[in-house]
C-alpha cells in the first residue's frame, strides 16, 4: 500500500517505519507524502489506537529532508516545501488526537530530528543521534525545528545546537528534555509498546484532550489556560468520565469505550 514506509498494526498501535535505508531514511517528496496519507490513516482508523514512527535498519530514524531534492528549488519553492511539509505531515502529527510517540534507532538529523520533535514524545536507542545540521548547508530548519527545539530544550541550548550543527548523544538528548527514555537499540520497539498499552487502558476521548491542552502550552496566540477550562468541562459530558469515576468509587477497575 505505501511504497516507502512499512506498517504493521498490533494490539492497537500501527508501528509507521520509514523504509529507505540506503538513504538512511531522508524525507524525500514520496516519504513526506505518504507520512501525510498515514497520518490521515491514524486519525480515521477505529482499530488504530496510537502509533509509533522508526526508522528501518539499524543506523537511521531519519538522516533529514533528502538534500538531493533542494538543489533546484528557488525561494518560492523552498517556503512550499517546508509549508506543505508542515501543514501535511508534522503538524497533522502534532495534533493528532491519538498519541503519536518516535523511537529514534539511530540519527535523527534535521527533518528527522523535527520528525520526532512533532511527535507527542520521543523514546530513543542508546546509538541514537540528534541534531539539526541545517547550518552546514546554508539553510536553517523548515519543517518546525527553531520552534519545537526551543520549545523542548529551551532558547539558550537550542540556540547553540542550531548555530553549531553540533550532533548529540541519546544520554544528552534524555538529559535536555529531548527524549524521554533511553534503551538498548533491541528493546526500543517493545517498550515503547508497553508505554502505548498502558495509555490504551486510560480514557481515549480525555487522552485527545489532553495533547491539544498540552499543545496549547507551546503556542502564542492561544490561551491554553481557557482551553484547558473548556477541554475539562466537555470531558463530563463523556461516559468514560462516568464510568471512570463510578469505577473508582466502587473500587473496581475502569472500562472505557472511547464515548
Ligand atoms: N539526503 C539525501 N541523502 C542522504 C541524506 C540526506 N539528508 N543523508 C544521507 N544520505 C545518503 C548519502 O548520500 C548516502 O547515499 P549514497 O550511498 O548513494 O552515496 C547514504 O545516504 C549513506 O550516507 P553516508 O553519508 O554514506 O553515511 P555515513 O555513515 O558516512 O554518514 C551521516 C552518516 C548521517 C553523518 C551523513 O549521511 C550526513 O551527514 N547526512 C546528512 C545529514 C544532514 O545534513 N541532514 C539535514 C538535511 S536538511
Amino acid at each position: 500500500m505505501y511504497q516507502t514506509l512499512l506498517t504493521d498494526l498490533q494490539d492497537g498501535t500501527l508501528v509507521v517505519t520509514i523504509n529507505r535505508p540506503d538513504k538512511l531514511n531522508a524525507l524525500n517528496k514520496d516519504v513526506i507524502e505518504e507520512l501525510g496519507k498515514v497520518v490521515d490513516e491514524i486519525y480515521n482508523n477505529a482499530e488504530i489506537k496510537s502509533a509509533i514512527l522508526t526508522g528501518s535498519g539499524e543506523k537511521a530514524f531519519v538522516a533529514g529532508a533528502d538534500i538531493s531534492e533542494f538543489t533546484t528549488l528557488d525561494a518560492a519553492g523552498g517556503s512550499a516545501l517546508a509549508k506543505k511539509g508542515q501543514d501535511n505531515v508534522f503538524d497533522k502529527i502534532e495534533n493528532s488526537p491519538k498519541p503519536i510517540v518516535a523511537a529514534v534507532n539511530g540519527f535523527a538529523l534535521g527533518g528527522g530530528c523535527e520528525l520526532a520533535m512533532s511527535c507527542h514524545f520521543r523514546t530513543a536507542s542508546e546509538n541514537a543521534k540528534f541534531g539539526q545540521p541545517e547550518v552546514n548547508l546554508g539553510l536553517i530548519p523548515g519543517y518546525g525545528g527553531t520552534q519545537r527545539l526551543t520549545q523542548l530544550v529551551g532558547k539558550g541550548k537550542a540556540m547553540e545546537l542550531m548555530m553549531t550543527a553540533d550532533m548529540i548523544g541519546a544520554d544528552e538528548a534524555k538529559a535536555l528534555g529531548l527524549v524521554n527514555h533511553v534503551w538498548p537499540l533491541a528493546e526500543l520497539l517493545s517498550k515503547t509498546k508497553e508505554i502505548l498499552q498502558k495509555i490504551h487502558t486510560k480514557a481515549p476521548i480525555a487522552i485527545s484532550k489532553v495533547i491539544s491542552c498540552v499543545n496549547d502550552a507551546a503556542k502564542a496566540d492561544s490561551n491554553g489556560f481557557a482551553n484547558e477550562v473548556k477541554r475539562f468541562g466537555e470531558c463530563f459530558s463523556t461516559e468514560d468520565m462516568r464510568e471512570g469515576t463510578t469505577a473508582f468509587l466502587e473500587k473496581r477497575k475502569a472500562i472505557f469505550k472511547g464515548k
